[in-house]
């Protein structure tokens, strides 16, 4: 079955009981028990729902894992993740990361008792390098928010299994289309579904993808006993979102290519950052373990200046935290997802007050470039 198939037909999309074409929305925090002597499947919304299990058997579905779990944030599923670990465990990351990972593991973590050492995660060896003998697990992110730097998912993940090492990969900016982390040997695959996956800037989930049972165990209580739990409403949406991810995710990558190439080819951009570019460090590794570069890249305007002139004369996107919308969305690490690590560590990864991200929409194209052009042309107008 290919993929546009797939997304509307490889998992629960009928409501069983009824005939209807839409799962049911299973708006209760609580299942009568009719006989109390008896299990029954659904008893109190935080221990599961029936439309939650529907995203979570799709999310399974599309990892090709045998289990999925679904929470009330990105940051949720991340934090299920990270609360495997124990007291005195080490943790090893690259040093290119989504902000709210970094603030956990070095702002709260360290109080738990749990160490992390941040590499360059290009480099496979820098990985193994970083192990200590209390590492338990590497945490990649690939590519990186906002750099969209590449980590070598199979290489890095053949360092762990050798050393009996966790591995869990953030996969939200290629979606479930477009990296297979657990073909490439990881162990649990992350996604804040507020992005692609929904795809239509209207929720907050976060999901989860695996395949062994003893970990799936250990994950669902993590998600009954922390609690962050998805709601309903929230579960179905994102259902719905789903369906048209390979048609959106079609258009945005596209899109992302044009825009990468028509900003490389302006001098009033002084860099893109885009896996798919030519000149991109770690093109051909991206491209051996995606589909394609995805439909976020990032660039560098001359000055701080430029890029509050650029936003303001852009028409189309809008200006927001967030991506992986219908819309397209321009975004500033520098006060926005990034903001939470100190000045000194933005500038050395490369998040610089020059920085524009950008989550490519599905407008047409020459829309996008034509409104791009302009606004560059008053961004450096002064
Ligand atoms: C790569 C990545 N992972 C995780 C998150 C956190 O997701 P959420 O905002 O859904 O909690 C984000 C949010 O921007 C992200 O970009």
């Amino acid at each position: 079955m290919h993929i546009n198939t797939r997304l509307l037909h490889n998992y629960p999309v009928i409501d069983e009981a009824t005939g209807a074409a839409s799962i049911a929305i299973h708006q209760t925090s609580t299942f009568h028990q009719a006989d109390i002597a008896q299990q029954q499947d659904y008893t109190y919304t935080r221990f599961g729902n029936p439309t939650v299990s529907c995203l979570e058997e799709c999310i399974a579905a599309l990892e090709q894992a045998r289990y999925g779990l679904a929470f009330s944030s990105g940051m949720a599923a991340i934090n299920a993740v990270l609360f495997l670990l124990k007291q005195g465990d080490h943790l090893v990351l690259g040093e290119n990361i989504y902000g709210g990972t970094f603030q956990m593991v070095t702002d709260i973590l360290p109080d738990l008792g749990v160490t992390c050492t941040f590499v360059d995660e290009s480099d496979p060896q820098a990985w193994e390098l970083a192990i200590q003998e209390n590492t338990a697990m590497f945490y990649l992110e690939t590519p990186s928010n906002p750099l969209l730097t590449i980590t070598d998912i199979t290489s890095v993940c053949r360092i762990a299994k050798k050393h009996g090492i966790l591995t869990a990969c953030d996969n939200t900016f290629m979606t479930p289309l477009g990296q297979h982390p657990i073909e490439l040997g990881v162990d649990i695959v992350i996604h804040s579904a507020t992005k692609f996956i929904n795809g239509h800037s209207d929720v907050v989930a976060g999901l989860l993808a695996l395949n062994d049972d003893q970990l799936y165990e250990k994950l669902k209580k993590l998600q009954k006993a922390l609690g962050g739990i998805l709601a309903p409403q929230d579960a179905w949406l994102t259902l719905r979102g789903v369906k048209t991810l390979g048609l959106r995710m079609e258009r945005s990558v596209e899109n992302a290519e044009k825009l990468s190439a028509f900003l490389g080819k302006r001098n009033d951009v002084r860099h893109v950052y885009y896996p798919a570019l030519p000149e991109h460090p770690n093109r051909n590794c991206h491209l051996r373990q995606a589909e394609n570069g995805g439909a976020v890249l990032s660039f560098e305007l001359a000055s701080a200046d430029a890029v509050c002139r650029f936003f303001d004369a852009l028409t189309i996107p809008i200006v927001a935290v967030s991506l992986g919308g219908v819309e397209s969305i321009v975004s500033y690490p520098w006060t926005m997802s990034h903001a939470i690590m100190p000045e000194e560590k933005r500038l050395a990864m490369g998040v610089t007050p020059n920085l524009v991200r950008l989550s490519c929409g599905i407008e047409d194209a020459d829309d996008l470039i034509t409104d791009f052009a302009k606004a560059l042309a008053i961004a450096h107008s002064e």
